[in-house]
């Protein structure tokens, strides 16, 4: 089995930095190299050991601004990274602002049975007590462990699968849950304590996107918007949107996939015109348990902002 770790830089708090070192807010994401966050980790037969690591600086942002160049690009270097037999793991630095969905992006588009480790920090490194070294070290323990796939998200001593990590706090170290699904597992001393399996062992969401991958630099991403479901909605939007050739709508639901009458019927004539929708819940918590009847179609166990990614896969699959 390979035994490097390749580690993609993209930016975020972890190489922010900040006027003062008491300064928690008011920094510039994105500003020190990958390299730069490395320098200084201590190193000693752990994943943290440099003749083990190929670092790549794939992009410097505040993850609030990701956008689809970004994802194709770390897609293509994640698959092609992986592809080497000598290669163990990829681990990526990344905000935490958008880091649950980069994380599913890869998740629904490689399904990799190897580690990618996505990590992050809630204060510049610039900070008097930094929380990134830590953060960067358990993200190389879990990259190094054996038995350790998928896509995995490590913030605060924890790993969180792909599909039900949310960032739930803006400013506490521990930003990230899993609600009631829980982390996979906690990185005590540089060692797992592992609770429940791998997220590549779970569901099988997308077929054929291997073939996808392939053609991703050159395919137009559908428009799908976001839509709310709260007291009021009455449609109005969701008629502008399709009006301006929206191709997907997902409805972010109140409760257990329920949509406010109004903006159901418009979300109903939508479909009929062409329209893919989807629900998802807005509760943080549990996951929409369908009917029968239900009229509209859901991603249970998904967010709206990870719908939306799985109804872009979905529509660029089948165009
Ligand atoms: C970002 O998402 O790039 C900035 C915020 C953070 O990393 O905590």
């Amino acid at each position: 089995m390979g035994q490097k770790i390749v580690i993609l830089g993209t930016g975020g708090t972890i190489a922010g930095t900040a006027a003062s070192p008491m300064d928690h807010t008011g920094y510039t994401a994105g500003q020190l190299g990958v390299a730069d966050l490395l320098a200084g980790l201590p190193a000693a037969g752990n994943g943290a050991d440099a003749d083990r690591l190929i670092v790549e600086q794939l992009a410097q942002l505040d993850s609030k601004d990701m956008g689809f160049e970004v994802w194709v690009k770390l897609a293509q270097r994640v698959a092609h990274h992986l592809s080497l037999s000598e290669v163990q793991a990829v681990v990526i630095t990344h905000g935490t602002d958008t880091l649950e969905e980069t994380a599913y992006f890869l998740h629904a588009l490689l399904m990799p049975s190897k580690p990618v480790v996505l990590t992050c920090a809630m204060r510049p490194a610039t900070a008097l007590a930094p929380d990134g070294p830590q953060n960067m070290m358990d993200a190389l323990a879990v990259a190094a462990s054996p038995g350790a796939g998928g896509v995995s998200v490590v913030c605060a001593g924890a790993v969180f699968g792909a599909e039900d990590v949310q960032k739930t706090h803006p400013y506490r170290l521990n930003a990230f849950s899993a609600g009631d699904a829980g982390p996979i597992a906690y990185v005590e001393e540089g060692r797992l304590r592992q609770l429940r399996p791998w997220p590549h062992a779970s569901t099988g969401l997308l077929e054929g996107r291997a073939a996808l991958l392939g053609r991703l630099a050159d395919t137009r991403w559908p428009r799908v918007e976001v839509v709310m479901s709260h007291a009021g909605a009455d449609g109005w939007a969701v008629r502008a949107l399709v009006e301006a050739g929206v191709q997907g709508l997902v409805v972010s639901t109140t409760g257990n996939g329920t949509v406010h009458r109004d903006l159901e019927a418009a979300l109903l004539v939508a479909m009929a015109q062409g329209v893919k929708v989807l629900r998802a819940t807005r509760c943080t918590e549990g996951r929409i348990f369908e009917g029968a009847n239900d009229a509209l179609p859901a991603a249970p166990g998904l967010n709206s902002a990870k719908a939306r990614i799985a109804l872009m896969l979905e529509l660029m699959q089948s165009s």
